[in-house]
């Protein structure tokens, strides 16, 4: 898709089913390095991220192959290159986390160094301190890392902040080191207590995975598995927010209760009514938002990921609302757009006031990243006439099938491809 074109105002009703979450799909692939034997991977989402860790295992040699629609099979057995390429990493910087599970199984790893985002800086050194606490040379020049070993040893890791990525990264790399590694300070998304099931099923030995602290007892090889994946608890917030904001009533299918929490009870303070049960959320409403305030935290608190998708909502709220973002300083690109099409928004460093409008109208605006491109979507599912959305290859890095999904809930959208003809017409 080059554009997306949609007419706001239709109030969004009926089912979606959730796809597999885009961050545990990411965090297992690269575990999958470590298994000398075939994985294979079940509710893996069609997105670019997923795509972009195809292309970066089969770099390094592995064997990694989608096989039928949401199924990938990847073979570690044979590891024939230790090199991740600046191309591929700085496409996605999930992709860096290769380096220590490489690095683990042959001994020497060389990827490159992600550098910044939209988002904010984004630096790698809890990754870089992780894997030289288990006795890992680690040599950053030329932008890359270059990491060599004879044998991890298991090693006291503290994080100054619990990042999810670091955590996730050391928790895999320390899996085949010799002894037990600590990580202190550890982050607690659930892609983490994903991760670590996966690798136990592997034949890893880990505690802790979900609290603060995470040990791993190291083993000398892990087996191929069969997984199957969450599903995307930030995909599950995007159509809630989709279905409050158009005053909607939408079933979302598929999604874990615990996972949900910490936005559930946020829709429900801006006047939603939400229903969870063990497979389904439905989110329900009738009339405009009330405003509220947000702080992002690590998990459990308020997802930094829906931050953006909130702010959307709470631009027609009624009443001002105050939102903090505590994890990324820069997260915030999307405010101008959103003021484009008529909300009221002050952003000073990490906060943004938003004084809540009656309405906003469609225009011409442009995503700069994931999240904040489908704060966009939103936003322009409740303007008043048509909004031209571009930048969409940030949207489909992390969404699977959403101009669909969303059509079937009853908006109003079509998205023009490369050719600039209209594609998938929809009224
Ligand atoms: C992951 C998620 C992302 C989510 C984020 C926070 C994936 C692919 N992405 O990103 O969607 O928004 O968690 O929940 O899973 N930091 C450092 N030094 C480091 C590493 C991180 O200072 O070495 C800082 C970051 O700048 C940021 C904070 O830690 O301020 C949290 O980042 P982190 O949890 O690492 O995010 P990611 O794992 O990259």
């Amino acid at each position: 898709m080059e554009k997306l074109f949609l007419t706001g105002g239709a109030r969004l009703e009926g089912t979606v089913v959730s796809s597999g979450s885009k961050n545990s799909t990411l965090a297992v692939m690269a575990g999958a390095i470590l298994a000398e034997g075939e994985t294979i991977l079940r509710n893996v989402p069609a997105i670019g991220d997923v795509q972009t860790m195809m292309d970066m295992l089969r770099a390094l040699g592995v064997k990694c192959e989608a096989t039928s629609p949401g199924v990938v099979h990847i073979d570690a057995t044979e590891i024939e290159a230790t090199e991740a390429p600046y191309e591929l990493v700085k496409r996605m910087r999930a992709s860096f986390c290769v380096l220590g599970p490489v690095l683990a199984r042959k001994g020497y790893a060389r990827v490159a160094m992600p550098g910044g985002c939209d988002i904010g800086a984004r630096p790698i050194e809890f990754h870089v301190r992780g894997v030289q606490a288990l006795g890992a040379y680690v040599n950053m020049e030329h932008g890359f890392v270059e990491a060599e070993c004879s044998g991890l040893k298991g090693g006291e890791v503290y994080l100054n902040f619990p990042s999810a990525g670091a955590t996730q990264h050391v928790m895999t790399t320390a899996c085949l080191a010799e002894g037990t590694t600590v990580i202190h300070n550890a982050a607690m998304e659930p892609e983490i207590v994903e991760l670590a099931a996966m690798l136990t099923k592997m034949g890893a030995c880990i505690e802790g995975a979900g609290t603060t602290t995470v040990r791993v007892h190291g083993v000398k090889h892990l087996h191929g598995t069969d997984f199957n994946l969450v599903s995307d608890r930030m995909e599950a917030g995007t159509f809630a927010v989709a279905a409050a904001i158009t005053q909607g009533d939408v079933r979302i299918e598929n999604i874990r209760p615990d996972h949900v929490e910490p936005f559930v009870l946020k829709l429900r303070e801006i006047g939603a009514v939400v229903d969870v049960d063990d497979h389904t959320m439905r989110v329900r409403s009738n009339a405009r938002p009330v405003a509220t305030d947000i702080m992002t935290m690590p998990h459990p608190g308020f997802p930094t990921d829906l931050q953006q998708l909130f702010a959307a909502l709470l631009s027609v709220a009624d009443g001002s609302s105050v939102v903090v973002e505590n994890v990324y300083e820069r997260r915030f690109k999307y405010v101008n757009e959103l003021v484009r099409m008529g909300a009221e928004i002050k952003q000073d460093g990490r906060t943004a006031m938003i004084g809540g409008v009656p309405k906003l109208t469609g225009a011409q605006v442009t995503a700069s990243d994931l999240r904040g491109g489908a704060a966009l979507i939103c936003a322009a599912l409740c303007a008043e006439g048509e909004t031209e959305i571009s930048g969409l290859e940030h949207i489909e890095r992390g969404y699977e099938n959403i101009t669909d999904k969303l059509k079937s809930l009853g908006a109003e959208m079509y998205a023009l491809g490369e050719d600039r003809e209209r594609e998938n017409i929809c009224v």
